[in-house]
């Protein structure tokens, strides 16, 4: 636990209207006291305003995420300064299947070849990719591949596209038809997609945006740093200090699961194995503003040397030391004799240890999060949550060499009605650079919102950094500018790992 002290409360539900989707998803809020000096939550975030709106039922609001001017990013009078155009042009394009049928969805590459299946759309269910402007994408009947029910061509700002063979626009008569058609559950269905495409229209005018998510969904249950400005700085203490020297193998062993609430640790309790850290009572971690929008931070020294060794040497048996020889190469050297397991695809879980445990916690303290919420639970821990399980996956391991990347994708994926009304969503991405390229290997935001250029934000691996950024806006919208990509290594090699932190619950 960081210094400051938490205290939990239940949402309310509060109007009728909501209740269903409440109920389905009402979720412990973690409600922070003051933290750090810029800490500021939801409620007085300037960027969330009041949306004022009426589908039918009455007039409704909704506190809305609505991109703030650029300007401000630079502290900088509002209208002062204009916002660039980005050179990369992707989009997000999510796709809804409005029918009562299955059907497929292709991506027509245009070039009088086959289309290539993205996925295949349940009934009243939604599927999407990072795309690009004048792509082009049609559905078929499951059963039938080559007909076409209906194309689209990517054009932002859209990014929702609807496939709805129910509606006759301008023909009440067909409408009704097809409507009387449906099942009673069917058509419940088809409503609620007709509510979600009412209120995109809504939110669309309000801010600006594309409604991602499908409506209504919560928003997250976690708060979101604020990202007011370039270079805008907040501090955070975690009690997690860090490893300094490593322990002795034998002192290392797994975290059982099931130990579950045993592994709170009281703020007077020492912290695990404590003999091999700074013997500091806390880290102060400072998280500084790299890009307002999306939100995005840079925590230097968010792991430690011994602690990237230990990564290191979990996950490839391979030990990594920063060159401190003055007049050296920075970067790094290798132990090539101890090279011996596979590197690709590793997935280091919280349980393998006591210095990854101590990671996670670091992490939850960085993201203001209970700690709790990142392991198993017991089922006395956030009872109302409806999952034992935990937000976070595993910590997962990239390598890259030369010539290799990443190109420009998102983290989050595209919400059903069905698969949960909670919409699980990946929340938040935490990157640990475990080494430096030599050249190379930046981790880009190439839709970054700024007023200087418009190549995208890189951001340089230093090892032991991490970078912070978040997936989801703080209405519970995904964030289409979160678009990140792994720059090509240009000379030497890469090694990060991903942390990711799933919101309301991790599917
Ligand atoms: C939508 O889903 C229904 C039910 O699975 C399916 O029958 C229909 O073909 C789908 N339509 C589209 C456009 O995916
Ligand atoms: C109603 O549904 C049935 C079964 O799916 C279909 O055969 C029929 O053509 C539909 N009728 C209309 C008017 O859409
Ligand atoms: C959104 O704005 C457009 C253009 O001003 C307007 O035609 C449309 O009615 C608005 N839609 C909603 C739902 O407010
Ligand atoms: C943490 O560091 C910041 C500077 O980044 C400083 O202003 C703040 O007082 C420090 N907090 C604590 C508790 O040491």
């Amino acid at each position: 636990m960081t210094e400051h002290h938490s205290r939990y409360r239940s949402q309310q539900p509060t109007t009728l209207l909501f209740l269903l989707l409440i109920a389905l998803s009402s979720f412990t809020q973690i409600v922070n006291a003051d933290c750090s000096a810029s800490d500021n939550d939801f409620t007085n975030d300037p960027a969330i305003q009041t949306m004022t709106f009426d589908m039918g039922y009455g007039p409704q609001e909704f506190r809305a995420y609505v991109e703030p001017d650029v300007s401000t990013f630079y502290n900088a009078p509002p209208g002062s300064k204009t916002r660039s155009k980005p050179k990369h042009p992707g989009w997000a394009a999510k796709f809804i299947n409005m029918s009562n049928k299955r059907v497929r969805l292709f991506w027509d590459p245009r070039n009088g070849g086959p289309g290539s299946p993205i996925t295949i759309l349940q009934p009243f269910e939604a599927g999407g990719t990072a795309s690009f402007p004048r792509h082009e994408f049609y559905v078929t009947p499951y059963e039938d591949e080559q007909e076409i029910l209906h194309r689209w061509s990517i054009s932002p700002p859209q990014a929702v596209y609807y496939y709805d063979p129910i509606t006759v626009p301008g023909d009440e008569e067909a409408t009704q038809t097809n409507l009387d058609n449906l099942s009673v559950q069917e058509f419940e269905s088809y409503r609620r997609h007709v509510d979600n495409r009412d209120f995109a229209k809504h939110y669309f005018n309000f801010t600006g945006r594309e409604y991602l998510s499908m409506y209504p969904r919560n928003k997250p249950s976690h708060k979101i740093w604020r990202a007011d400005y370039f270079g805008q700085e907040h501090w955070v203490t975690t009690r997690e200090t860090h490893f300094v020297e490593h322990p002795q193998l034998e002192e290392l062993s797994p975290i059982k699961k099931t130990e579950g609430r045993k592994r709170v640790l009281r703020d007077d309790e020492p912290r695990l194995l404590q003999q091999y850290r700074t013997q500091e009572p806390y880290l102060n971690m400072t998280l500084k503003v790299l890009s307002c929008a999306p939100r995005a931070f840079e925590i230097n020294n968010f792991l430690s040397q011994t602690e990237v060794d230990h990564i290191m040497y979990l996950t490839t048996g391979m030990e990594l030391h920063r060159s401190t020889t003055a007049g050296e190469e920075t970067g790094t050297e290798r132990d090539q004799t101890r090279n011996t397991r596979t590197s690709l695809n590793t997935w280091v879980y919280r349980e393998k240890d006591q210095i990854i445990d101590t990671i996670y916690r670091r992490a939850a303290d960085l993201l203001r999060i209970d700690e709790a919420l990142m392991r198993p639970r017991s089922k006395d821990e956030y009872p109302k949550m409806g999952s034992k399980g935990s937000i976070a996956e595993a910590l997962q391991l990239v390598h890259y060499d030369v010539g290799q990347e990443y190109t420009a994708h998102h983290d989050f994926g595209y919400s059903n009605m069905f698969s949960s009304p909670k919409q699980p969503q990946r929340f938040a991405t935490v990157l640990l650079y475990l080494n430096e390229p030599e050249e190379g290997g930046e981790t880009e935001f190439p839709r970054w919102v700024n007023a200087e250029t418009r190549e995208g934000l890189a951001v340089e691996p230093q090892i032991g950094k991490a970078v912070l950024f978040y997936s989801q806006l703080g209405d519970g919208n995904m964030d289409d500018w979160s678009h990140h990509a792994a720059l090509p290594v240009k000379k030497g090699e890469k090694w990060l790992m991903n942390l990711w932190v799933w919101d309301p619950v991790y599917q």
